[in-house]
């Protein structure tokens, strides 16, 4: 049986490097029927549409869905990331956010490998609050960060899980309860709690703020990290800076209960500034989809994959599909 696979390409170097991507899927002999979704930024100024509910229907009959970027200068910021990107997330609960990080620091000489998981549903994203006397001198804005205990406790667990699953068997929980009070207490509690059930995992916390200095000095204290929705955000672009750039940087946005398709897209955007000269890096893409296979249950492809991309190729985005795709084939 094919795996059905919504493809949004969205825009910029989208489109190319999901192009290269699929490419290489196939290539790795994964059977899957792809259908094009014309959204993002370009979408959105031909004929108004962001993501409709009508779509979204149609995207909840798919195995999976396969994004490149969205992003338009033209399109003021906000408009299709609210839009769809965290609409997609909220509407069909995409509640995990795990980004792998495999690589060496800058300055450092032995590789890391480790993942973040980043709670995708609350925390400040949820667009609590809103403004009074908006643009004049008296303005007050309020934006509130909204965290639930069924929310926090299946995002621990999710992270339990998988670092049970890894060799070192390592969860590190990540906030800032020396200050944000209420949210890290719910945040704690529910971890120690969850942590008396996996004996095996050790675990770790750690502020934000100290994190960001081991990101970068001693990335390798870390195998499984977990997180809120603004701190897995920031923290994750941290961690592809020091794993090899935004080139290779790859995210899958999970429904661990299956309910609705899981969505994969690499971290980067849509990169207007490159955009149509056949230079985008297409490995993040390539690596999205590997963790995609993952998730419908095609390991052994997806470990080739990963497995392809080890070596840098250098060359147009084309080139460095193909290259990859020629690789994972042999
Ligand atoms: P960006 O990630 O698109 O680009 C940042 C820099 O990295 C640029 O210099 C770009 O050329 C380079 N770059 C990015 N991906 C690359 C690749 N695969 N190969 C080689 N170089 C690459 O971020 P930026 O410029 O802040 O945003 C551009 C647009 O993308 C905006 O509209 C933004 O809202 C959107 N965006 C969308 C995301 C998504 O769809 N998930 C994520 C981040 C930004
Ligand atoms: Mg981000």
């Amino acid at each position: 049986m094919a795996h059905n696979i919504a493809v949004i390409g969205g825009d910029g170097i989208g489109p190319d490097v999901t192009a290269e991507a699929i490419k290489v899927v196939l290539a790795a002999g994964v059977d899957v029927a792809t259908t094009d979704f014309d959204l993002g930024g370009s979408r959105y100024l031909r004929d108004g549409e962001i993501l409709s509910d009508d779509t979204l229907d149609q995207l909840r009959e798919f195995d999976s869905i396969l994004l490149g970027a969205v992003g338009h200068p033209d399109v003021a910021p906000g408009v299709i990331e609210r839009g769809l990107l965290l609409k997609m997330r909220f509407d069909l609960d995409l509640y995990i956010n795990q980004r792998p990080f495999v690589g060496t620091a800058p300055g450092g000489d032995t590789p890391h490998d480790f993942v973040v998981v980043r709670e995708n549903t609350e925390g400040p994203y949820v667009g609590e609050g809103g403004s009074l006397r908006t643009g004049t001198p008296q303005e007050v804005a309020t934006q509130g960060s909204f965290n639930t205990r069924f929310g926090v406790e299946r995002c621990i667990r999710y992270a339990f899980d998988l670092a049970q699953r890894r060799d070192r068997k390592h969860l590190t929980l990540v906030h800032k309860t020396n200050v944000l009070q209420f949210a890290g207490g719910l945040w704690e509690r529910t971890f120690n709690e969850v942590a008396a059930e996996y004996p095996d995992v050790s675990t770790a916390y750690n502020h934000v703020d100290a994190a960001c200095i081991y990101f970068v000095q001693d990335p390798h204290r870390y195998d499984v990290v977990v997180t809120d929705n603004l701190f897995g955000d920031i923290l994750t672009d941290l961690g592809g800076a020091v794993s090899g750039g935004i080139g290779l940087a790859s995210s899958a946005n999970l429904d661990p209960t299956r309910t609705s398709p899981s969505m994969f897209e690499p971290v980067h955007g849509s990169a207007p500034d490159i955009a149509g000269q056949n230079l985008a890096n297409p490995t993040a893409a390539i690596l999205s989809a590997a963790l995609m296979l993952d998730f419908l249950g095609e390991a052994d492809a997806a470990e080739r994959i990963r497995a392809a991309c080890v070596e840098p190729v250098t060359g147009s985005t084309t080139d460095v599909g193909d290259a990859i795709a020629a690789r994972v084939r042999n």
